[in-house]
């Protein structure tokens, strides 16, 4: 029989409970953490071995419960004590007035109408049970009456509360909250690179990756996915039903439960509009998916009188933005070879304008993804673009198939030199590997001439490929040995041009050191990556000598990126074109030397509070750092800035009263575009 633990023991752990669900609040729904992840992870720890010696100190809304559970057989079914209903649609400014006057004819209404706008979420809706307070029951809309039980992974989700905080001193005994799951973007990317690496098939978007995760046997999967979510109503309430919208929020947010930052409640219906159009400015950069907002009725005796259909409220409205998906036809299917030597097959579409813009071409990926959606040259498809990425296929419309449609398969060789293609292990992508290749060689090329590179005005893709199928650039010191009467033999290039591209040559002969690290295109290293490592290591030759853990010691650097760096600079034929490259006369500029604008935050100390809305609070101190700046938590006289979103809470006070510059979240965007000198140095 196992001894009880002693009294003490029992209030260390309900110590480390609260500790814990409270850290677990401040850094998952207020995005605001006081500790570090390593203390947090030493609490967790030190719970986890309370608990592992006496089990009976485990509590349902015991932190460590959040790992998952033992798999299920099937998910069971539950009803919804009230109807999960679905949303009317307005895709015109015609359309939301309209919903206006019906709910002021059905009001008979004359005077002012508030409105709750809320960002629509593109993700998952899920109803959370809280009973006295603890999450008893999470389930999916499923047909809107009945849903799935998914309880086991929905406690996963970090940012849900496993308990409620009291609000103004009372919990109710039972309170049903509704909720959009979602995975931010940076993290469905980062996702997605991991299942690709691992060769499984990447998701689609992040809203197809936030239902397969949910729709998990095995909890334990759902809690390695990085799911987020924000709630927006309340279903049944034991107790008094705040009488707004807005309210209604306020409650939800106090009792510890995450909602977006960016609703708003405005008087009319006009002011509601202007406020769509701000949040279509700002949709590209929000850090999620969102496909339109949401307009409420704010006062719920309104909601109440106006009721439903039998699909979808009277009293709210989903305003969808501009569709970023179309619909045309794929002519033909392209290879294309990276600089790496990927092979990408890319699709050749009848033009067609996509959310404003006209697109022709999109990415296919692999064999393995045109295999799974059915891609076939002559389909019908449907194509979206997300922001600044490539376009891409998302799927075939199949009842537009007339038979005549053919199969694509990749090319046994390469395209352009025909060597042999492999596959390398653990990739899903096909790979020229002959270093060579005129095709890889132009990709490289281009790129290391790139704004972000070398920024070589004139060097475009024309005169690369000419310069490269004539022989006469092989590798990048080639380049710096160019001629002015050499170039003015270019077909599309007359005299004054060639004299121009090679003035911009020399030109570019001094380069800071981390675009020099980026222009050389070796896999994985990206701006960020080269910004850090030339940051660390200051010349190129203690970079080229740096052993694995050296790299790996930095932050924001992991294993693959280091590993290739090394193997890049272990390479006989990469030494040699190196010194051939230094022998030209190329000036390297050591990071403390120069002066970008991305590393004009050296020195100086930043303290984010509040609720930021265009970005979380983590993606501000990233920004920061990768500016060469620093983020702590809490003001003092050494800080410079105090980044202050909204609800900024007692740190502007300190900030004012030691005189520390303080900035609105639009004048810290421009001071991260061009920073300027200010506060103690
Ligand atoms: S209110 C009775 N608010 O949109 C009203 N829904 O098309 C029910 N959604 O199933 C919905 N963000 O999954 C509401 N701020 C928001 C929302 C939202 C996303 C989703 C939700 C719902 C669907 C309706």
């Amino acid at each position: 029989m196992p001894n009880d633990p002693n009294p003490e023991i029992q209030s260390r752990a309900a110590v480390l409970r609260e500790a814990l669900n409270h850290h677990n609040h401040r850094y998952h729904v207020l995005d605001d953490p006081e500790i570090s992840d390593a203390e947090y992870d030493r609490l967790l720890q030190e719970l986890v071995s309370l608990e592992t010696r006496w089990p009976q100190l485990v509590t349902t809304d015991s932190p460590t419960q959040r790992v998952g559970a033992p798999p299920l057989e099937k998910f069971e079914s539950v009803a919804h004590s009230l109807p999960m209903q679905s949303l009317d649609n307005a895709f015109s400014e015609e359309d939301v007035r309209g919903f206006e006057k019906r709910i002021r004819r059905q009001l008979a209404l004359e005077e002012p109408l508030d409105f709750t706008l809320e960002p629509k979420m593109d993700g998952v809706a899920v109803e959370l049970v809280y009973r006295d307070g603890l999450l008893a029951l999470a389930s999916t809309r499923g047909d809107g009456i009945r849903g799935e039980v998914i309880t086991a992974n929905v406690r996963t989700i970090p940012a849900v509360p496993l308990r409620l905080s009291p609000v103004g001193n009372q919990v109710p005994a039972l309170l049903e909250v509704r909720a959009e799951v979602f995975i931010h973007r940076d993290a469905f990317e980062q996702l997605n690179r991991e299942r690709i690496a691992c060769d499984l098939p990447a998701f689609a978007n992040a809203r197809n990756a936030a239902a397969g995760s949910l729709r998990q046997l095995d909890s334990k999967v759902t809690a390695q996915r990085p799911l987020a979510l924000f709630c927006y109503g309340i279903g049944h309430l034991e107790g008094t039903m705040p009488a707004t919208q807005g309210e209604i929020l306020d409650r939800l947010r106090s009792a510890g439960l995450p909602v977006n930052p960016l609703v708003r409640t405005r008087q009319s219906i006009e002011a509601a509009l202007a406020f769509y159009r701000e949040l279509e400015v700002r949709r590209p950069e929000l850090p999620y998916d969102i496909d339109g907002m949401v307009i409420k009725v704010d006062r719920v005796d309104y909601q109440e009188r106006l009721g439903a259909t039998t699909r979808s409220p009277r009293w709210a409205i989903a305003f969808k933005f501009k569709a970023v998906q179309a619909t045309t036809r794929l002519d033909g299917i392209e290879v294309q070879v990276g600089r790496t030597g990927t092979l990408t097959p890319v699709a050749h579409l009848a033009p067609v304008e996509v959310g404003g813009v006209v697109v022709s071409r999109a990415t296919l990926h692999n064999q393995d993804e045109i295999d799974r959606k059915d891609i076939r040259v002559g389909d019908t498809v449907l194509v979206q673009r997300a922001g600044d990425v490539i376009p891409e296929v998302v799927k075939v419309v199949a009842a537009k198939r007339s038979g005549a449609e053919t199969r694509f398969k990749m090319p046994d060789g390469c395209p352009d030199c025909r060597s042999a293609v492999v596959q390398l292990k653990g990739e899903i992508a096909l790979r020229c590997v002959n270093a060579d290749c005129p095709a890889q060689i132009k990709e490289r090329i281009r790129h290391f001439a790139s704004k972000k590179a070398f920024d070589i005005d004139g060097l475009g893709r024309k005169i690369v490929a000419q310069l490269v199928d004539k022989g006469l650039v092989k590798s990048f010191p080639d380049l710096f040995g160019l001629e002015v009467e050499t170039l003015a033999g270019l077909e599309r290039l007359a005299e004054k041009s060639a004299r121009n591209l090679v003035d911009a040559i020399n030109a570019s002969r001094k380069i800071d050191l981390d675009r020099f690290i980026f222009a050389l295109g070796i896999r994985h290293v990206g701006e960020h990556a080269a910004r850090l490592m030339a940051r660390e290591f200051g010349t190129w030759e203690k970079l080229a000598d740096a052993r694995l853990e050296d790299l790996e010691a930095i932050d924001g650097i992991g294993p693959i990126v280091g590993q290739s760096l090394v193997s890049f600079c272990s390479q006989e034929t990469n030494r040699r074109m190196m010194q051939s490259l230094l022998a030209r006369g190329l000036e390297l500029v050591a990071p403390a030397e120069s002066n970008t604008s991305t590393d004009g935050l050296a020195g100086k100390t930043f303290v984010i509070t509040g609720t930021l809305a265009g970005m979380t609070r983590r993606q501000a101190k990233e920004a920061v750092e990768a500016a060469g700046g620093k983020v702590t938590g809490s003001v003092s006289r050494k800080t410079n800035f105090l980044v202050a979103g909204e609800a900024p809470g007692s740190k502007y006070a300190k900030a004012e009263s030691l005189g520390v510059v303080i900035l609105n979240e639009s004048e810290f965007r421009r001071l991260l575009e061009t920073p300027v000198e200010a506060g103690p140095s």
